[in-house]
């Protein structure tokens, strides 16, 4: 099987990226190319790996869902009192990695996690289907809990609760969030491992584009 590992590999052939062709806004660039991986049968274009640190320096990540592309950064929804939650409340620096492998793209965010407004996430929350939002409610997301059966007795509860309701009032405990970015990296595989990074970074309140090594 590891030798089976070892032979996998592809070579890249879809695209190229120069800096002279690039946006000068980050954003504006990522805006092109998420239309572009929506436009190309992607399964979930928006699945994004969000890197988050704990007070004690240790990394995790996971997957969210880009919920929105503001002139200021991403935004991404979730419980406030998750692990990621928790870990954003002592240190808000956040990495996030976009991975369009079906066109040979990658994007990279550091960047500034901050709550955004209630208002805000409440207008999001009420757009989202009411099972959804009967979720929301149900899930103490990260905790440990003792069996399947809590989330189901939870779940009868909340529903009969809200029977007579279209819509669940906005927990307190849940939100977006928005990541400001500081730097935005632009990968496109290119042939033989030479694949081109555009890397934009805020300096003085500045994008300043360069480019890495691949
Ligand atoms: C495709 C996909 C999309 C997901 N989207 C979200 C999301 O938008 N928000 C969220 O809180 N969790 C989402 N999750 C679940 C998270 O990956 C994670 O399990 C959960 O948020 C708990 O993470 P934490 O314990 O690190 O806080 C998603 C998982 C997958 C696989």
């Amino acid at each position: 099987m590891n030798r089976d590992i070892e032979d996998m590999r592809m070579n890249y052939t879809k695209g190229n990226l120069d800096e002279d062709s690039v946006l000068d806004n980050p954003i504006d660039q990522f805006k092109v190319w998420f239309e572009e991986a929506t436009n190309s049968q992607i399964l979930e274009p928006n699945a994004l790996i969000l890197a988050t640190v704990n007070k004690n320096n240790i990394p995790s990540a996971r997957t969210v869902l880009l919920k929105e592309i503001d002139p200021g950064g991403f935004i991404f929804y979730t419980n406030y009192r998750s692990e990621k939650g928790q870990d954003i409340a002592d240190n808000n620096n956040v990495s996030m990695v976009f991975l369009w492998k079906e066109i040979e793209r990658q994007v990279r965010i550091s960047g500034i996690a901050e709550k955004i407004d209630p208002s805000r996430s409440e207008k999001y929350f009420h757009k989202r289907p009411k099972g959804s939002q009967i979720g929301a409610w149900v899930s103490p997301q990260s905790t440990i809990i003792e069996s399947r059966a809590v989330l189901e007795n939870k779940k009868r509860e909340i529903e009969k609760k809200y029977q007579d309701h279209d819509q669940l009032p906005l927990p307190e405990f849940w939100g977006g969030y928005i990541v400001k970015p500081v730097a935005i990296e632009f990968w496109q595989g290119r042939p033989s491992r030479l694949h081109d990074r555009i890397r934009y970074a805020l300096v003085d309140g500045s994008w300043k584009i360069e480019r890495l090594a691949p």
